[in-house]
């Protein structure tokens, strides 16, 4: 099993070791939670276990069910996993099912539509320009990823949406939207990275539509931590 060794980095919700294996990394997550670009923050306590728990077991079935390849090694404790070191693409890739959040905001389409087909987003990855939405040009005329990288990007966010989908469907819950990040090895390989959580997805209740995710604590809705233990709950039982 990899040693931890320095910490590489500490982010918003995780942090990053180095390890005695220069080809892999142990993430921890945190308790700590931030909205807006991190101008509102506080903390959902048990967060960090839910969302390594939950992210490593949807990797591992994304990887062995859905033929993704994902940076998920290992689980070596309720808030800590091994995963390959990569170059993280300074995307946010966002698939949307249903309107809500920002989608609604811009677009003027109230929260609940159903969209008539998935969306895709690309938002370049910084919170002092608060991540802006940005077009493939964009993202290829700047070096962050390339016309291939983007191509690769597109079908396994698809795919990820079509299987998360029927996946969190079984559960009785509806994906609304999600936010995923993909990262590059050292021999240039595309895998899926960062997390899936309740940090990063919208999920409501399939028949009351209750939120029950990060918008509790984004809007201020209570029983944060009540929603990310039903989805604890729901996932594995
Ligand atoms: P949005 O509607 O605020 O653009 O969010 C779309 C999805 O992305 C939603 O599931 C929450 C997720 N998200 C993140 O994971 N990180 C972020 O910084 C933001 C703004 C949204």
């Amino acid at each position: 099993m990899a040693v931890k060794t320095e910490q590489l980095y500490e982010g918003k919700a995780k942090k990053v070791f180095a390890t005695d294996d220069p080809a892999l990394c142990i993430v921890s997550y945190k308790d700590d939670a931030t909205a807006f670009d991190g101008l509102k923050k506080g903390s959902i306590s048990g967060k960090g276990v839910v969302n390594n728990r939950m992210s490593n077991y949807l990797m591992k079935k994304l990887e062995e069910e859905a033929g993704i390849p994902t940076h998920f090694v290992e689980e070596i404790n309720d808030r800590e996993a091994v995963v390959k070191k990569v170059s993280i693409v300074p995307l946010e890739v966002i698939v949307r099912n249903i309107a809500a959040g920002s989608f609604s905001k811009r677009f003027g389409v109230e929260e609940g539509t159903v969209l008539l087909c998935p969306t895709l987003e690309f938002c370049y990855k910084d919170d002092n320009l608060h991540d802006p939405m940005v077009n493939d040009y964009h993202i290829i005329a700047c070096g962050w990823a390339t016309r291939e990288d983007l191509d690769i990007i597109t079908d396994y966010t698809f795919r990820i949406n079509e299987y998360l989908k029927n996946y969190f469907k079984g559960i009785g819950v509806d994906l609304v939207d999600f936010k995923i990040e993909f990262g590059k090895t050292p021999d240039g390989k595309i895998i899926l990275a960062d997390e899936i959580s309740p940090d990063t997805c919208r999920f409501w209740d399939s028949k009351t539509h209750e939120k029950l995710d990060k918008d509790r604590f984004r809007r201020d809705l209570g029983n944060v931590e009540g929603a990310y233990a039903e989805m604890m709950k729901r996932v594995f039982g």
